[in-house]
This record gives C-alpha cells, structure tokens and sequence, in this order.
C-alpha cells in the first residue's frame, strides 16, 4: 500500500511507492489547484489542503476567488509575528500554535502556511510585519515554539519562506547575495534551530535567489543543508508560484510545487530521457505520501472551542506582545476615573494585521475606544484627529486636528493613536521611508502644546522613527495586535495587565543608521548584504551608534533587580547561566532576561555582543527567584569558512546577562574549550598559522630563534619599537627563504618542505583558539 506511516525515517525506495505509476508519483509533486495536493482516486489517496497562515486561518471559501483574500473562512485572527514575538514568551506562543493548529483540523486543513522566520535585514521590508525578530536565536525559538503548537493539534506547519527571504522588491527574483558566514550564522541559523528542534511537516522554499541560484532549484539548500545536515525529514514546497524550472526544482530537493503546474508530463518524459533521475521523483512522492498520510492520521480535533477561548487568548498574547517603551514619571497605567481624550483613527478603525496572504477574516474585531470606554469610570472623548485617505482636502485636516486639539485640552490626558495606514506596508513591496505620515506628526505636535499628558500608542507592522520620543513622556508600541488588541491596549493602559514585551527588533534613530541603507533593496536583481554578520544590534551596539530604543527593551509598571550572575558548564557543554531578579516595585510583574555573549580577542570577526539565551521570571511584587539560561555550545559556534563547518573557538567567554542590548544587568566570564581544527598547511600559510599549528609551531618557533640570533643586521634595520613577531604574522611560509636572505640568515628550503610535510601527518590539529 501507499500507505508509509510508522516511519519517521522516510525510505524513498521504489518498492516504497512501488505499486504507483510513474506519471501518478510525478502527478503527487505538484498541486491540483491552488490551494491542495493531487489525489491518487485509484489507490484512495486522498487531496491535502495547505493554507496559510501564519497568525490565523485564510481558508478559502469554495468558489471564491482563487487567492481568497478577504473571503476566506471566519478565523481568530492571532497578534502577527511582529507582536507575538515581542511577547518573547515560548509558552503563551506554543499555545497560540496549538489554538491556530486546532482551527486548522477544524476546518480539515492539513498545513497551515507558517511561521515565517525570515530574519529582519532592513526595517524597510514591507513583511517584517510577519517575520519575528532581527536576531536568529529569538528567530528559532520562537518560530520553533509555534510549530510546536501548530503540530500538537495533527496539522503541519510549514516553515517559510526559506531562505534569505528579507525584502519584496523584486521578491520573484532577486538575488541575496551573501557571504557564507552571515548565511550561516544569521540566515539559515533560525531555520535549521526549528528544524532541529520542531521537525516541521514541511519547508516552503522562497521565491529568492541565493548567491545566484534560486531557492527552488538550490541543491545546496534543499538537500545537502536542509536535509543532510539538519536532517529534515517532511515535504518541501515551493512558496506560491516560486518554481520556474520543475526539472531543476525536483533535481534539487524540492517536493512540491505549489499551486497546481501544468507540466506532470515534462516530469515523466524528463525521467525517461534520463534528464531526471528517477529517484528524485520517487524521493519527492515518498515523502508527499508521508505528509498525507500524517495528515490524515493526525487532524484529531473535532470539538470547537469553547465560545470565546480563542479570542481571549488572542487579547491574552496582544497584551503580552505590547511593548512600553517609555513611560516617563509613571504616567501610565492610568487611573480609570481620569478623563481621557482618545485621539486617532486606529482608535476607532485598528491596524491589525499586515496586507498580503496572510489576511485574515476575524471572527470579532474589537477597538480600542470601545475597550477603554468598558474599563474607565471617568469622561472618555473621541477625536479622530487625521484621516489616513490620501484624498483628505487641507480644510477637512485642518478641522480635524482642531477637534482633537480640543478635545485632548479638556481632558486630564490624551491618548494618541498614531501608525502606519495600511498601504505604506505590505507583502508585495517594501516601505520606502520609515516616517510616521507628516500630517500624524503635526497632529501630535498640536496635542502636546495644549497636554503634556500625552500618552502615544503605535500602530505598525514596521519600525518607525519617533522624532518625537524625547518630548512624550509615554509611547506604547502597539504593532499590530491582531482581533483582540483592542481591548490588550486598553489593559494595558489600566494597568490590567502589566507590560512584559520587549523589542526584538532595533528602533533606530534614522533610516540612515540601519545596517542594510547602503545596500537595500539592490538593483538588477541582486542585492548584497554588505553588513554581513553586522545585522540589527549586532551593527549598532558594535559601531557604538545611538538608537531611538534598543534590541531587548521594554518597560514594566514595576521595575527588577538583577543580582550576580553565575556560568557553568553543563553535561551537554552548554553554558549554564544563573541569576536572581527581584521584583522590587509595588506590582507583579514578568521580566524577560537575555543573555548575550562575546568572545574579546577573538581572531574572527565578531559583533560587540550576540544574543544566545533567553527566559522569562513571573515575580510577584518583592519576590524573588533565580532565572536559568542555558547557551547552547552549538549557538557559540561560528561557520568556519577554511573548513566549512562550525567551529566553536577556544577562550574565556563574556556572558552578559541584560535587560536589554544596551542595558547590561552583570557580566560573567566563562572558559570554553574550542573544537579542533585540522588546516592543512602549504607554503602558502602564513607564518602566524603555521605558528598556531600544534606540530609545526613549535618546531618553527625554535628555528625562527635560531635564526633570527644569526640576524643581527635585521635588527638594525627595524625602527625602534617595530613588533617583529606581528610584522611576520601574515608572511606565507613558502617566501620565508627571501625574508631570511634580506636579513643576512640562510633558509634551508628542505626545511620549509620538512615542516610541512611534519604538519601534514593525519589526527594532528590545532585548536580554534583565540590569540594570546
Ligand atoms: C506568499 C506565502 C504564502 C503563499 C500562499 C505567497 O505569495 O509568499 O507566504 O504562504 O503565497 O498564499
């Protein structure tokens, strides 16, 4: 039978799938329509549905449209990964998962398209709104959380869009170029953390190219990392129109393209003619089968939520997704008897979701307005203050501001909804500035000048600039909340719930500041990413620069205290860290504590400090209690171009536990032993690696001894103070002979040969180690 379950090891054998044709197993590696797999009628193999995604169910209605956008099943919509992420809450995100994976079986839908893990390159990408951080640790984590929960409920998640995926310009065909070790450690790093630790039922592989070749059609990617060093198991798909070349897409790795191709029979004629190994077809039905078959043995729920339970987790998570930014003399929470003037449309109309395919049909769509009237006791006036058409007449703004400058005069305090309108970011296309309308700003102006009891709270997918930080004494980043946020922002505003997000992405002070503004979004189809490892705060906290908030920051209504903390390490290698927060103000509160690490003197290039754990500590006001962060000794390891592996180098370790990037709490420091390094040695190595080599060193050094106390002309000739030993560092061996000459000493060339040849013998390494 087709039948492949009981198998996590997927045997992509003939005699697996021996019982269907050839033009049956081609006919499984592409789509019937757009949204589900081909069934096999003859052999009962039934049709999968897979739809996004990611923060909410877009099932398509039958008969809709074919992108079913805006006429999809009524779904919860969710906090998009923007909000979610800040949450920096594993748990709360599982359960999200597993909410969204529950509405999925409901509705029988085997996959649900997401998460997207995408790293944040460029706040001007107009998806960041669906992608969760800036950084890969966070990136994996917590994408790693919500597969989890997606797949407790039988449904597949479908990691996305993989990889290298940071910008819409030109999205169908661009090209990433990127150096292997920003690929590496920043861009694959998230993936290959959720495949490792999640097993994701699939990939989608994204439209892009990488280094030139595209992600569908990217051997490389799709089987020798993805699958031969990562070990993924499940299906690949391919993002929505992304397979130009099937041929070259099932040669590569990939299994499924998606939506429906025209072209099964280019499949069979390409095997027969030998132009397509046959066992690529076989491998890609194999696995297609694996994915039905889990599919149809896993959809277990069959009981809906209980009324209301999805959106309250979904006011639940908006509200742990919120992050306070600034609240200067506690203005906030406020007292639910003030008067308050709520000013801005995105009271009344929210910004909830980003613009693209991953726009939902909310089963309940709550306003902030409404929620604050439900919670205050005093006077709450609305104005909308702007209108965000583009079509508003200069008298019609005029008016609008007057109206809402008044009404924030009459009252105790104005609440300030300003954001992003909907147009300026979407799937599709990238943002082109990342200003706040012009006519917001002047709105906030006027506010401020009749009360400076102004409390601004955002509404964007992407990160603004806020000109206007230092004069605000309270700005809450609202993202965008998904159905429930309404009401979160009105917790919040009270004080219902306490603040606990914390920024995963870098609000810099200008555009101009960020890493990726010189080269971004490229031209002629490719871009490069000349910031390399140097991305979001690993470029600001290196070069020093200031920024309007940092990475990690957000704000309690109570504050922590961190004591000292402690590093050890543990069985697997890990680094363990240890550390007691106290909450030492009047309310309970969650604080989320982040551990960064560094290696000073390392002899790669490093960022300043790079986020490798984090947790979060529940404290009721005075209580105590120790946070445990565990460093994964493989997330130390950086991707060693001369071996390509990872390497983890040799050294004392700076941990720095931090409530945010620039808000360092203590500092520990930890020895590591680094992983062994086997560089082979030519006459082209320079002098400092030769010296670095266990074998070779030594023998070197002594000889350099010698000869150079038979010198004493070369030391004439060096001015006084001239560090010899580095001036000879990067020197190549094999010219060490005209050196040697120059100085009066004598070079036997036999002798180089020797000492290599010494160095070449086999189980000798050195150890990646930092100098000195
Ligand atoms: C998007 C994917 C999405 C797919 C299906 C594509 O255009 O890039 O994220 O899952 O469409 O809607």
């Amino acid at each position: 039978m087709w039948h492949l379950s009981g198998t996590m090891d997927i045997v992509t054998t003939d005699a697996d799938i021996a019982e269907l044709t050839l033009e049956e197993k081609a006919s499984l590696t592409s789509g019937v329509n757009f949204w589900y797999t081909k069934p096999i009628g003859r052999l009962g193999v039934p049709s999968i549905m897979l739809t996004d995604g990611p923060h909410g169910l877009r099932k398509q209605r039958d008969g809709a449209d074919h992108l079913g956008i805006g006429d999809s099943v009524p779904a919860t919509c969710f906090p998009p990964a923007v909000a979610l992420g800040s949450s920096w809450d594993v748990a709360l995100i599982e359960r999200v998962g597993a909410a969204l994976g529950a509405e999925a079986a409901l509705e029988h839908v085997a996959v649900v398209l997401g998460p997207g893990i995408n790293i944040k390159r460029s706040p001007l990408c107009g998806r960041n709104f669906e992608y969760l951080s800036e950084d890969p640790v966070v990136s994996g984590v917590l994408g790693a959380a919500l597969v989890a929960g997606i797949q407790s409920r039988g449904v597949g998640a479908s990691v996305k869009h993989f990889a290298a995926n940071n910008q819409e310009s030109d999205r169908m065909r661009v090209s990433a170029d990127i150096d292997p070790r920003p690929l590496r450690e920043i861009y694959l790093r998230g993936f290959q953390r959720v495949v490792e630790d999640a097993q994701p039922w699939t990939v989608m592989c994204a439209y892009n190219r990488i280094n030139g070749v595209y992600a569908s059609q990217d051997a490389w990617l799709l089987t020798q990392v993805l699958r031969g060093e990562w070990g993924f198991a499940g299906v690949v798909v391919s993002d929505w129109g992304a397979v130009s070349d099937r041929i070259a897409a099932l040669s590569a790795g990939l299994d499924l393209e998606m939506p429906g191709s025209l072209s099964d029979d280019r499949v069979v004629a390409a095997v027969r003619d030998g132009s397509l190994d046959r066992q690529c077809v076989n491998a890609a039905a194999a696995r297609i089968l694996r994915l039905v078959d889990r599919a149809q043995a896993g959809a277990a729920v069959t009981t809906p939520p209980a009324a209301g339970a999805h959106h309250a987790l979904a006011r639940e998570s908006a509200g742990r997704s919120i992050v306070l930014l600034k609240n200067d003399d506690g203005i906030l929470p406020l007292s639910k008897s003030r008067n308050i003037a709520v000013i801005g449309e995105f009271a009344t109309q929210p910004r909830y979701q980003g613009g693209g395919s991953s726009m939902i049909k909310p089963t309940r769509l709550d306003n902030a307005l409404d929620e604050i009237r439900l919670l205050a006791t005093g006077k709450v006036v609305h104005a909308a203050g702007f209108d965000s058409a583009t079509d508003v007449s200069a008298q019609e703004a005029t008016r609008l501001r007057r109206e809402a400058v008044a009404a924030a005069d009459s009252a105790d305090t104005a609440v300030v909804f300003l954001g992003l309108p909907a147009r300026l970011e979407s799937e599709g296309y990238d943002r082109d500035d990342i200003d706040l309308p012009v006519q917001q700003l002047e709105l906030l102006a006027a506010v401020l000048e009749v009360n400076p009891n102004t409390v601004v709270v955002l509404s964007n997918g992407g990160v603004v600039a806020l000109p206007f930080a230092a004069e605000v004494p309270a700005i809450m980043e609202g993202w965008l909340l998904g159905q429930a946020g309404g009401g979160a922002i009105a917790d919040v505003l009270f004080g219902e719930v306490n603040p606990s997000g914390k920024l995963t992405e870098t609000i810099p002070v200008r555009l101009a500041d960020s890493p990726a503004y010189l080269d971004f979004p490229g031209e002629f189809s490719h871009v490069r990413y000349g910031e390399g490892l140097f991305v979001g705060y690993r470029w600001y906290d290196t070069r020093d620069m200031e920024v309007a908030f940092p990475f990690g920051h957000g704000l309690s209504y109570t504050t922590f205290e961190y004591r000292t903390a402690t590093a050890g390490i543990d069985d697997h290698g890990d680094i363990e860290v240890r550390i007691v927060v106290t909450n030492t103000g009047a309310v309970a509160g969650r604080e989320v504590v982040q551990a960064y690490t560094a290696l000073p003197g390392s002899r790669i290039a490093r960022p300043r400090r790079e986020l490798k754990a984090f947790t979060s500590v529940a404290l009721d006001s005075g209580e105590s209690r120790e946070a445990t962060l565990t460093v994964r000794r493989k997330d130390l390891a950086y991707w060693d171009t001369r071996v390509d592996r990872w390497v983890v180098e040799d050294g004392p370790y700076t941990v720095e536990v931090a409530a945010s990037s620039r808000d360092i709490r203590s500092s520990v420091q930890i020895d590591v032993d680094g992983d062994p390094v086997t560089i082979p040695l030519s006459r082209s190595s320079s002098i400092g690696e030769v010296l670095a080599h266990p074998v070779a060193g030594p023998i070197l050094q002594s000889a350099m001894a010698s000869a150079m106390a038979g010198a004493g002309e070369a030391a004439a000739i060096m001015p006084d103070g001239v560090d010899l030993s580095r001036l000879l560092d990067s020197f190549p061996i094999g010219q060490i002979g005209m050196l040697a000459a120059g100085s009066g000493a004598e070079v036997d060339p036999a002798m180089i040969d020797a000492l290599l040849a010494a160095a070449d013998a086999p189980d000798e390494g050195s150890t990646a180690h930092a100098p000195g």
